[in-house]
């Protein structure tokens, strides 16, 4: 056999016996993969439905027209592009669409839970390229929305990120929406992490106070790794022009051929996510991470103090002790339990050292978990931080 597919049968057999609770990993259906590796890999379709670069896209432009339609459903919004090869692309074609470069931008600072492509300064494409000012969290690591209209009023950003990577509680949407408004800023609801609980109605839906969607398709959503980019009524509303800018920044501005493969896989989950199950899901996601916070004060009890931020959603972040994140994930890895380590609000330690590991549950909750057995892993989790 192929050294490779011997490699890929060792990461699937592990994938089956180890503990994943990573909040941005999940594990995607049987249908999901069927779609992903079908045929539809070897087709060019460079452009958009109805107008595509090369011939014999017909069928092509039936499925993404399919995973559209779908997803404009699923989300709410009206008009929908399904070709951002991941996240960060898709936030990068939000940015070259909407702002020129060297105009202010703003987002939450990555080390308080925000991610890079909302204007991190120096090493992204958006801190380098505009002038990005970032807000930030409290001592509880929430967000202080009063002092972020006060960034907004005195710097009055063009576009205004409101999303996460590493927050565990919910987001005002209609605080961002008012502060988006005060100075006329395009807002930009990244909801990458929390998309499957959107959908799922266990967290609020931007979609009437921002502009603009962004998501990946692959976190709580269940689908491949992909991203989709919407635009609302408001957004309409504000500019008549946004979907054509929108698709002209992802094709050509900054990709070629559409992954159809991929983009076929989304159809897929997208389907999968409007059924009555998934809204299940998505609640016995929030249940299982309280359940999971439950387990690791129990566990913790009588031991060195490890505080948790959150959680309102499917994660939380874990202070473990000063720059000891890395230590500890690698620690818990040792005993099968995946975890990533992260900073915590405020971390006097390094990005490189940080002070906390960020823990979740949508891929366990997918294996079939329910609250005991996050109660569970979560004091077997205290216990060896404890005992390291
Ligand atoms: C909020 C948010 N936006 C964007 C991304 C980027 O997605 P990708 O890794 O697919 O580029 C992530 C990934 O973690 C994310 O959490």
């Amino acid at each position: 056999m192929d050294k490779i597919f011997e490699l890929i049968e060792k990461e699937e057999e592990q994938q089956k016996e180890l503990v994943y609770l990573i909040p941005s990993e999940n594990f995607i259906s049987e249908n999901v993969k069927k779609a992903l590796g079908s045929d539809l890999s070897n087709k060019y379709a460079e452009g958009y439905v109805g107008k595509r670069y090369y011939q014999g896209n017909k069928i092509i432009d039936e499925i993404e027209q399919l995973a559209i339609d779908r997803g404009k459903k699923l989300f709410g919004v009206e008009y929908l592009n399904v070709q951002p090869y991941s996240g960060s692309p898709a936030n990068g074609a939000v940015l070259m669409g909407l702002v020129n470069p060297g105009k202010t931008i703003c987002g939450l600072k990555l080390s308080s839970g925000g991610h890079l492509t909302h204007g991190h300064p120096n090493i992204t494409f958006s801190g380098k390229f505009f002038n990005s000012v970032q807000y930030d969290v409290n001592d509880e690591g929430k967000i202080e929305y009063n002092k972020l209209y006060q960034l907004v009023d005195q710097t009055r950003p063009k576009l205004i990120f409101a999303g996460t990577t590493a927050y565990p509680w919910i987001l005002d949407w209609k605080k961002f929406g008012e502060i988006a408004n005060s100075v006329g800023a395009y807002l930009v609801a990244d909801i990458s992490h929390i998309a499957g609980l959107i959908v799922g109605g266990v967290h609020p839906d931007p979609v009437p106070f921002v502009d603009i969607i962004t998501s990946t398709t692959h976190k709580t959503l269940r689908g491949p790794r992909g991203a989709i980019i919407g635009v609302t009524k408001k957004g309409l509303d504000k500019n008549a022009n946004l979907t054509k800018l929108i698709d002209r920044a992802v094709f050509p501005g900054l990709q070629g051929g559409p992954h159809m493969a991929t983009i076929a896989a989304m159809a897929v989950a997208f389907e999968e996510d409007a059924l009555p199950e998934f809204k299940l899901y998505a609640k016995q996601i929030v249940k299982n991470a309280q359940a999971l916070k439950i387990g690791l004060i129990e566990g913790a009890q009588g031991f060195a103090p490890i505080h948790i931020f959150g959680t309102e959603n499917h994660l939380m972040v874990v202070d473990v002790g000063f720059e000891k994140g890395k230590e500890v994930a690698v620690k818990l890895e040792e005993k099968g339990i995946i975890v990533n380590a992260n900073t915590i609000p405020h971390d006097k330690g390094s990005p490189f050292k940080p002070s906390g590991i960020r823990i979740g549950s949508p891929a366990m909750t997918t294996r079939g978990w329910k609250e005991k057995e996050f109660a569970d892993i979560g004091q077997k989790i205290a216990n060896i931080i404890n005992n390291q």
